[in-house]
Order: structure tokens, then C-alpha cells, then sequence
């Protein structure tokens, strides 16, 4: 397993339409895991491919994050196929915002078809947290962010921060490049 750089905003690559992945094959199956190594490293419970410079419709997620036993879900093609009408907040902090957080409404429930790592289709239902977390690395395939749900005024407020560290080289991974 390898360790991947994650991007952090504003950036382009976070802002693209993901590809559909063709077959869940062996490259598939170990940039799946790199990301989950990457995603427990930072430390993360959700991590998408354009988050690590892939622009193809992956996602990994693990709401259990450091408490035992860890819970990884590897997800490619993934799609909402059923929503509840009840909605929850929930606060919402994204590794590529680093130490950015806000209060992001989605629906409470949904159900969740994807590719899982061996290439067999899988469907889930998912409340709470796991809910919360799919939905959001779903948006990232989308090239929409967390702040994309919030006001004009509160995402400028927290990408101009963004903008101001990266100019003076602040890096927040060790893998980021300085
Ligand atoms: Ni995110």
C-alpha cells in the first residue's frame, strides 16, 4: 500500500465530473486501498479519488475511524437510489478543507448502490454518520464540496483562508509537497 497526497481547495481537481469506473480491476482494487491507508493517516472517515488527483467515481469511508473494529467500505460507481424525506444537520470538516468546518442539511436516510472491491454490485442502507459521510464523498465525484451547501459569504470566507495558508506554504500532511 501506498500513501497519496491529498489536494487541498481551492483546486481545480476537486472541482471536475468523475468518470464511471469500467471494471473494479486489481489498479482499481489497490488505489482503493492506498486511499483508505491515506484516508486513516490523515486521520479521515471518508476520502474520494479526485481528493488524490483521480478524476473516476471511487470513494472509501469508515465511520468507525479509529475505534475498533474498523469498518471500511469500499465503494466504485456508487449512486443514491432512495432518500428519506427527513433531513438532519450535521457538521460536516473535509480533508481537503483542512480545519474548516459547517453545518451541512442532508437527508437523514439513503440507500446506496455501488461496485464493491472485488467487482460484485452491493446495495446499502445507510442512517447517521455513514449516511452523512456518503453523501459528501459522493458530492466530491461531482466536484461539489461541503461549502457548496453553505453561504456565498461563509465558503468565500473559508476558501479565501485556504488561498491565504497556501500562499505562505502551509501544509497540513506530510505528503503534501511544500
Ligand atoms: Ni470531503
Amino acid at each position: 500500500m501506498a500513501k497519496l497526497n491529498i489536494i487541498i481547495a481551492p483546486d481545480m481537481r476537486l472541482k471536475r465530473k468523475c468518470l464511471p469506473v469500467d471494471t473494479v480491476d486489481a489498479a482499481t482494487a489497490k488505489l482503493m486501498s492506498d486511499m483508505l491507508e491515506t484516508m486513516y493517516d490523515a486521520p479521515g472517515i471518508g476520502l474520494a479519488a479526485p481528493q488524490v488527483g483521480v478524476a473516476k467515481r471511487i470513494i472509501v469511508v469508515d465511520p468507525a475511524m479509529e475505534k475498533a473494529p474498523l469498518a471500511p467500505i469500499k465503494m466504485a460507481n456508487p449512486e443514491i437510489i432512495w432518500t428519506s424525506d427527513e433531513k438532519k444537520t450535521h457538521e460536516e470538516g473535509c480533508l481537503s478543507l483542512p480545519q474548516e468546518y459547517d453545518i451541512v442539511e442532508r437527508p437523514d436516510k439513503i440507500r446506496v448502490r455501488y461496485v464493491d472491491e472485488k467487482n460484485k454490485t452491493q446495495e446499502i442502507e445507510a442512517d447517521g454518520l455513514l449516511s452523512v459521510v456518503i453523501q459528501h464523498e459522493i458530492d466530491h465525484l461531482e466536484g461539489t464540496l461541503f461549502v457548496d451547501h453553505i453561504s456565498s459569504l461563509k465558503r468565500g470566507m473559508i476558501l479565501r483562508r485556504l488561498t491565504k495558508q497556501k500562499k505562505q506554504g502551509r501544509t497540513y500532511y506530510d505528503t503534501e509537497p511544500a
